[in-house]
């Protein structure tokens, strides 16, 4: 059953082709399996309750461009998520070659600082096909002590803010953050960045190596423009019944 629209509190400025205000245009399904086969199984298992997929590294080096195109015959969207983090000329180079690949939207680090943002969002600007870019800020799976560990002496809202900034300031209009730093983003930001949110976690399910957590509903009332989903649909025993409840869970009113 189509869930209704959701009235988020704030609308992104730029979004990608196939994205609105449903919740099936707003949940991606993370595609995180060894090969082309396995992906394509979990893509028959969600029965079509999903529109968007992520492809990321591991899927990605396993199966590579033809899966992207199996994926979008299959009229999916693809979030291909491969994290790019070099030197401001390899990244750039990177981001030109997978412009024409039929993603809606490409990853890059942040902390690969200004040069490299900038280069990135230079280089996908040359094609108009070329994927939106988004921003990781800091990775869900990270706490302060793990920060801490890299040399971080800072809360991870503090240093996505900083991150945040930086690749506004270098023509990044995405980012990808927790559900927690949403609302300081939002308001320490000014204008209406589009928001990819991980760490997605119904009420009752492991939290696996995720730490920045929120359920699907909290997440969308807290502002996101979209969720991504991995263990909590693809390990459950059916697939398409654990999506359904999370688009029906972020349908829920306030
Ligand atoms: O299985 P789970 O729902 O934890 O998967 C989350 C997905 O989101 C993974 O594919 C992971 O690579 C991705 N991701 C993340 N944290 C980020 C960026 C992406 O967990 N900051």
């Amino acid at each position: 059953m189509e869930a209704t629209a959701i009235q988020p509190q704030s609308y992104p400025r730029t979004t990608p082709e196939g994205w609105s205000h449903t919740p099936q245009d707003r949940l991606i399904v993370a595609l995180d399996v060894p090969s082309a086969h396995l992906a394509l199984d979990l893509v028959d298992r969600l029965e079509g309750t999903c529109r968007w997929v992520k492809v990321g590294l591991e899927l990605y080096c396993a199966a590579g461009n033809v899966l992207i195109d199996t994926l979008r015959s299959r009229d999916l969207h693809v979030f291909l998520d491969l994290k790019l983090h070099d030197i401001p000329n390899t990244v750039a180079g990177a981001v030109r070659t997978l412009s024409n690949v039929g993603a809606s939207l490409l990853t890059i680090h942040a902390a690969g600082g200004e040069a490299m943002l900038l280069a990135a969002a230079e280089a996908a600007s040359i094609h108009a096909q070329s994927p939106q870019l988004l921003a990781v800020t800091v990775l869900t799976s990270m706490d302060a002590a793990q920060l801490a560990g890299i040399g971080l002496m800072v809360e991870p809202a503090v240093q996505v803010l900083r991150l945040a900034h930086l690749a506004q300031t270098s023509g990044i209009d995405g980012l990808v953050c927790s559900a927690e730093e949403i609302e300081p983003v939002r308001t320490s930001l000014g204008f209406a960045p589009f928001l990819v949110v991980p760490g997605i976690r119904p009420t009752g399910t492991s939290i696996d190596d995720q730490r920045r957590i929120a359920t699907p509903r909290d997440a969308i009332q807290r502002g996101a423009s979209m969720l991504v989903v991995g263990r909590p649909i693809t390990q459950a025993g059916n697939p398409a019944q654990a999506a359904q409840a999370i688009l029906n869970d972020m349908a829920r009113p306030a």
